[in-house]
């Protein structure tokens, strides 16, 4: 038995890293020396996320769990990030001296989750934040009340159902009944996206009939619903200029989303706010800085259903 044999039995826990649209993006090539992880291109999103800023949080955020995992298993590593778009690879996990100093462990990637249905109305206490932004080394995190970024929402996601490639690619990733062949492995369930049975019925009728684009303003509307109430939302932001500082900034981001889950707080990513150019101006206005991952955070008022994950 190698130590990277013994990393191996980690995979299904480091797998419980966040990615968008829950494509699940990652490669894992284990050699005797080394874990490299890589991206697929099949599971990356061309239209949706064609600066590839996603891709890179979420490898990062990839890298950072393994790190978390490993450390809770007693396994010392440390990673070596680089990305290289010939080989799709974005980091190596190689032995190291020490543990990964982290304040995280197994639980805490167990407990984790997106929450997209109504959180509790409040916002959250500066101690709360305060706690995430501990765990930041060069991104910074910003506080807005959830209200203010309500009808930058509804904008947003007009501009972005009404773009055919990015709605066309998040319908193959819309698991709309747990008959889908692929419900229990990869993609967003009705039930992670807080809908009933019926509505996602009635939203699966409506895309079988091609007819996306009426439903845009429905579906805005929902989500601006959620942001009028009382809330938080929170931007990471920062300057990252080269592929390999959005990984790093994307080991930041989970950090925070597994800092706020530590003390029960949920998120609920909204990165149409970033991905619409418009509303993306608007954010950075606001904040006076480059918004890299913007999402509602609070507690939720129900427990978010555990998403699905590749075997
Ligand atoms: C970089 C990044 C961007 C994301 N953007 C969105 C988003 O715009 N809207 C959303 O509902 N979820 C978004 N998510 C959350 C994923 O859909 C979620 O992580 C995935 O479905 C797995 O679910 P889980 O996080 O509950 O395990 C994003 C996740 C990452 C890592």
């Amino acid at each position: 038995m190698t130590w990277t044999d013994d990393l191996r039995a980690l995979a299904p826990l480091a797998a419980r890293a966040p990615s968008p649209h829950n494509a699940q993006p990652w490669t894992f090539d284990f050699t005797d020396d080394a874990l490299t992880i890589g991206w697929d291109p099949a599971r990356a999103l061309p239209a949706g996320d064609p600066t590839r800023r996603d891709l890179h949080l979420c490898l990062g955020g990839c890298v950072e769990t393994w790190l978390i995992a490993a450390a809770d298993a007693g396994i010392d590593i440390r990673a070596e990030i680089f990305v290289d778009e010939s080989t799709r690879t974005v980091a190596r996990l190689l032995p190291a001296d020490t543990p990964y100093a982290t304040d995280f462990a197994s639980a805490d990637i167990a407990a984790r989750a997106c929450a997209r249905g109504a959180h509790l109305a409040a916002r959250l206490d500066p101690e709360q934040i305060a706690r995430a932004r501990l765990q930041l080394t060069t991104a910074g995190l910003t506080e807005l009340p959830s209200r203010e970024l309500a009808d930058l929402a509804v904008r947003a996601d007009r501009r972005l159902w009404s773009a055919p490639g990015v709605a066309a690619e998040l319908r193959s990733w819309l698991r709309l009944t747990p008959r889908h062949p692929r419900y229990h492995q990869d993609g967003l369930s009705y039930r992670a996206l807080a809908m009933s049975r019926a509505e996602a019925l009635g939203l699966r009728a409506v895309l079988a009939a091609h007819a996306a684009r009426p439903l845009a303003p429905l579906l805005a509307a929902t989500q601006a619903g959620l942001l009028r109430r009382e809330g938080s939302v929170l931007v990471l932001s920062g300057r990252p200029e080269t592929a390999e500082e959005m990984v790093a900034a994307g080991r930041e981001l989970v950090r925070v989303w597994y800092a706020l889950a530590a003390q029960g707080i949920a998120v609920h990513p909204l990165s149409q706010l970033i991905d619409c150019a418009e509303t993306e101006r608007e954010l950075r206005r606001r904040i006076g800085a480059r918004p890299l991952a913007v999402f509602r955070a609070g507690l939720p008022v129900s427990a978010p259903p555990r998403s699905a994950r590749l075997p």
